[in-house]
């Protein structure tokens, strides 16, 4: 089959912003991507630059963007992308500064990995628990491959470059878990503040383009969970959840009339740019009325009660 691949080029000395280059081989049913890059490399255009290193979903290095979504080039099959899309188009990871054709700057992924302490601080003391039983709790955290493709489709980080990122919290959650670390308090309460756990907006991209399945959104809710049973229940987010239930289980409904109030009654001035929403919403008959009782609230506090005692 010939096919013709849509790549990304841009080298700094010479461009001033990336553009596309078209190259056409040969591409058998079974050749991946980077099967294909190297080819092109070696047969076509020799200044072709990108990062591979196992070929064999190892080592993370050779993550791109491939037709939108990022993915490991050297699990990327060229029929399927063909099959599914009709097309080829290479670029680099998005979110990270550009170095030359498909290479990026990983840097700025370093960093936040190495700002949660990746690695096991022990006082020395023996587990009571045989480590092997622990690997339930960690729900594969521990499987990442550091390729930042997470980071790359990280809404959260596209809109604030301070976010902390999927990879470096699903890490963060691996040692949250891990009865070895003396420092399991002090990790948790460093997350709560702003660029932690509660600034991802649960989009799931990162658990869409991770390819080795670690679901770092799984991860950052059970360190919420972690840290809403610790009573870190300060921050704005924690506070909407928390009182989301409350308002819930006392009026067997979302009341939107309360819930900001609830939420932002330590923050008045966060409070007041609600204000023209919630005339919006009053004009509009969105805010119940006080003193009605919702159909069916006994129903839901009874759920309520029933999931306590369970
Ligand atoms: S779910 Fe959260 S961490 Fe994952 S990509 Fe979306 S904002 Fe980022
Ligand atoms: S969590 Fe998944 S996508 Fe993110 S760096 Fe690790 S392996 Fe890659
Ligand atoms: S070359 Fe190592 S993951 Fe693709």
């Amino acid at each position: 089959m010939r096919v013709t691949l849509k790549i990304s080029k841009f080298n700094p000395e010479q461009d001033r912003k990336p553009h596309f280059l078209d190259y056409t081989l040969e591409a058998g049913r079974e050749m991946t991507l980077l099967s294909a890059l190297l080819k092109v490399k070696a047969e076509i255009d020799g200044t072709l630059t990108f990062r591979a290193s196992c070929r064999a979903a190892i080592c993370g290095s050779c993550l791109m963007q491939v037709n939108g979504i990022q993915k490991l080039a050297c699990q990327t099959s060229i029929y399927g992308e063909m099959w599914r899309h009709g097309k080829l188009v290479v670029g680099p990871m998005a979110n990270l500064p550009v170095i030359k054709d498909l290479v990026v700057r990983m840097d700025p992924f370093w960093k936040k990995v190495k700002a949660i302490t990746p690695y096991v601080v022990s006082n020395g003391a023996i587990p009571s628990v045989e480590l092997k039983n622990i690997h339930d709790d960690l729900h594969n955290a521990d499987g990442c491959i550091m390729c930042a493709a997470c980071l790359s489709a990280c809404t959260s980080f596209e809109v604030s470059p301070q976010f902390l990122g999927p990879a470096a919290l699903a890490k963060a959650y691996r040692f949250q878990v891990d009865p070895r670390d003396a420092v399991r308090p002090d990790r948790l309460k460093a997350l709560q503040g702003e660029n932690g756990i509660w600034d991802c907006v649960r989009c799931n991209f990162c658990v869409e383009v991770c390819p080795k399945g670690v679901a770092p959104m799984e991860q950052i809710i059970r360190l919420r969970r972690l840290s809403l049973k610790a009573q870190w229940t300060d921050s704005v987010a924690a506070r909407h959840i928390t009182q989301f239930s409350n308002v819930v289980r006392s009026e067997g409904r979302l009341n939107e009339t309360r819930l900001p109030v609830l939420m932002l009654c330590t923050y008045p001035l966060k409070m007041l740019r609600f204000i023209p929403l919630a005339v919006k919403m009053l004009l509009r008959g969105k805010m119940p009325f006080p003193f009605t009782r919702a159909p069916g609230r006994d129903q839901v506090r009874a759920l309520f009660l029933k999931q306590r005692g369970s």
